[in-house]
């Protein structure tokens, strides 16, 4: 017997009426979902804890708890595999050697175990000691027909390493299930399959084989890639399409590959799967991505051959709130989770917006039959018809806090020459009220505040030929916040800045 889920709305597509309804609830970050042939259902949560739920019957139970991990922020309990036949169970969690919680005394550890029915047992080690850190862990585990492991690790945050062969973050390994390296690895005796990656949390295979990897930009470009062997995906030194010169010129000396697809501003690309069925017609042939800042499942058409992306619908945006995984079961329904819970980084503040209170859950999308009704006064859905703007719009809520530091920084540093509205001094200082150094490009913008400016210039058509000073000594965090203050301020409305642009600007003018 079905087990009644309560149903919390419909998607109404072209020919199809889906239904979606709530499988779990009372969760806190349930980080990886994975289906079963049996019908079973099975999620980890960041805090360490593996359930098992049959979803015929609608009942679940913890079956393991990863023991002496630490959950914290973006780690704790990450990837999850299940091999069903051979009842193996995959895991990928953070520990600290020594407990405390400071970056470099994180780690973490890819497991095998066996399932009894009940609980797990048998742990063995594939991956051990791997670099970790409180964010970029990554991970994702996908097992591939011709039964490889391949297995997501992000940076880590050691961006300089992520192109070192030698070095196990930003990539995906690709592993025998028993944890030996296969012998056609791109390099003999590693387990590195493609290298070039940031954080990447969504692995799904495709028609032929095919392995599809989203993967987290920094404050621009987040990807999805078609995941090769040996593939360079470029980051730290290409982000999204290869179409700055400086990358043109990397990816000619180191060929690169580039996404299907990139998205800027980001939407925190995140689980990923691939919908094989003509279940629902309107979706066969497409991955299934779960977006966490951009609130919403993106359905990705992929062409005949599974090379190219050909379109993007969008739903569900900021319905249910940040969305982690995604799993497609064999029947053809859709199972995602919610991460409303997490840790996020809150120089976003307008992320928050409509973020649903309460735990999260774990919701399934099935297609209706022909004689089934919907029930009369829940929501339906439709296909968004634009992309809510995460960076140039909707950018006033709860962004006071940020523009409080800002005014304060300003008023110590720049007050006493631009004024305190802005406007500067005659002939020779420069208005910073709506000019182009201030709303246009952000990159020209922070590197005048890193290295000063001198010589003729000319601001709203007068011309200044003055000397402003340098403010390298200010940390990443204060220029953001006085540049934010800036761009929202005098009359000025652009997007805000933040402190990992100021990190990438002053790196590049240290080359
Ligand atoms: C000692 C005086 C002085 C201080 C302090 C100063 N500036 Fe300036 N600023 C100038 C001058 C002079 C120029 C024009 C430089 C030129 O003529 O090449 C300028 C130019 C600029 C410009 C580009 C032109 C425009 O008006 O759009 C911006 C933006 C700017 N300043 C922002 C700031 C901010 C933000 C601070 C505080 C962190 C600051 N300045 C502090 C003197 C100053």
């Amino acid at each position: 017997m079905n087990p009644d889920f309560p149903v919390v709305g419909y998607i109404q597509l072209d020919n199809s009426l889906l239904e979606i309804s709530e499988i779990v609830n009372g969760l806190e970050v349930p980080w990886d979902i994975e289906t079963a042939e049996d019908g079973k259902l099975w999620f980890t949560q960041i805090n360490g804890t593996l359930h098992l739920l049959d979803l015929k019957t609608g009942r679940q139970k913890m079956i393991y708890q990863v023991p002496g991990l630490i959950a914290k922020k973006s780690y704790g309990l990450l990837g999850m595999a299940v091999h069903p036949e051979k009842k193996w169970v995959f895991l990928h969690y953070t520990f600290a050697k020594e407990q405390g919680g400071l970056d470099e005394e994180i780690f973490s550890r890819l497991e095998r175990y066996t399932f009894n029915g009940q609980t797990l047992g048998q742990a063995k080690i594939i991956l051990d000691s791997l670099p970790g850190a409180t964010y970029h862990n990554g991970s994702r585990i996908a097992i591939s027909e011709d039964g490889k492991l391949y297995f997501s690790l992000g940076d880590v945050g050691k961006v300089d390493l992520v192109l070192d062969d030698a070095f196990a973050g930003g990539k995906i390994h690709r592993l025998n299930l028993d944890g030996s390296i296969p012998e056609d690895n791109p390099i003999p005796g590693s387990s590195v399959w493609a290298k070039g990656l940031r954080n990447s949390q969504g692995l799904a295979f495709g028609k032929n084989g095919k392995l599809y990897g989203s993967d987290h930009g920094a404050i621009t470009d987040d990807e999805i890639n078609l995941l090769t062997k040996g593939g360079n995906y470029g980051w730290p030194e290409v982000h999204g399409y290869i179409d700055q010169e400086k990358e043109k010129l990397y990816a000619s000396n180191y060929s690169t590959k580039e996404p299907l697809i990139a998205w800027t501003p980001t939407i925190a690309a995140a689980g990923l799967a691939f919908y094989h069925t003509a279940q629902i017609p309107e979706w066969e042939n497409s991955l299934l991505l779960a977006t966490m800042k951009g609130m919403s499942i993106r359905i990705l058409h992929l062409d005949e051959t599974g090379n190219q992306i050909l379109s993007e619908d969008i739903f569900l945006q900021k319905s249910l709130g940040r969305i982690r995984d995604i799993a497609v079961a064999s029947d053809g329904s859709i199972y995602f989770s919610t991460s409303n819970r997490d840790w996020h980084p809150r120089f976003q503040p307008w992320m928050y917006d409509g973020l649903p209170e309460g735990p999260d859950r774990i919701l399934r999308i099935r297609k209706m039959g022909n004689n089934e009704k919907p029930i009369h006064g829940l929501p339906v859905f439709k296909k968004e018809s634009e992309a809510i703007a995460l960076m140039d719009e909707n950018w006033n809520y709860g962004i006071n806090q940020e523009l409080e530091s800002g005014a304060k920084l300003y008023n110590t540093h720049c007050l006493v020459c631009h004024g305190p509205e802005g406007k500067g001094s005659e002939d020779l200082i420069p208005p910073i009220s709506e000019t182009d150094w201030v709303v246009g490009d952000k990159g020209r913008l922070i590197r005048l505040m890193l290295a000063g400016l001198s010589g003729k210039i000319e601001v709203n058509g007068k011309q200044y030929n003055q000397e402003m000073p340098a403010f390298d000594h200010l940390t990443d965090r204060e220029l953001a916040d006085i540049l934010t203050f800036l761009r929202n301020h005098f009359g000025n409305k652009a997007s805000a800045v933040i402190p990992g642009e100021v990190y990438e600007e002053r790196k590049g003018l240290r080359k």
